[in-house]
């Protein structure tokens, strides 16, 4: 299915699902606290393609092995998680596609 923007910006400025906003700040004037140990999520849309964003959220060790950014769709390789956690991704793939149609809608 695809990505539903607004949902996808729920799941960003959510501090339980997303938890993007521990990171990064963004256009979100509602949130007040928000991150500096990463980009400014403005503007990402104009700087990165559909592509480069989901593979960002999806695994964003496979462009910098030393990220501090979760993989937000990965099960695999990972150490040392919870039982009821093993094998769940963070985001669903239709999660996913959600937060990367927000995040293409962030041109400026
Ligand atoms: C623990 C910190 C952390 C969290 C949580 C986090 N990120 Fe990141 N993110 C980073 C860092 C640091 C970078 C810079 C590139 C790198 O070091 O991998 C980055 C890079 C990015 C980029 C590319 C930014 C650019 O324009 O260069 C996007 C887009 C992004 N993150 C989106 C997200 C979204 C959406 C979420 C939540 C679903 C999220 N991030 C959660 C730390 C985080």
């Amino acid at each position: 299915m695809w990505g539903d923007p607004a949902r996808g910006r729920a799941i960003v400025a959510n501090r339980q699902v997303g938890l993007c906003l521990l990171c990064h700040r963004g256009p979100f004037p509602e949130e007040r606290f928000q991150g500096n140990l990463a980009p400014d999520l403005q503007g990402a849309g104009a700087r990165w393609s559909e592509g480069q964003l989901r593979l960002r959220i999806v695994d964003s060790g496979r462009i910098n092995p030393a990220t501090i950014m979760p993989a937000y769709h990965r099960s695999e390789g990972l150490v040392r998680v919870a039982p009821a956690w093993r094998e769940k991704p963070v985001l669903s793939a239709q999660q996913i596609e959600d937060v990367v149609a927000f995040l293409m809608t962030l041109r400026d």
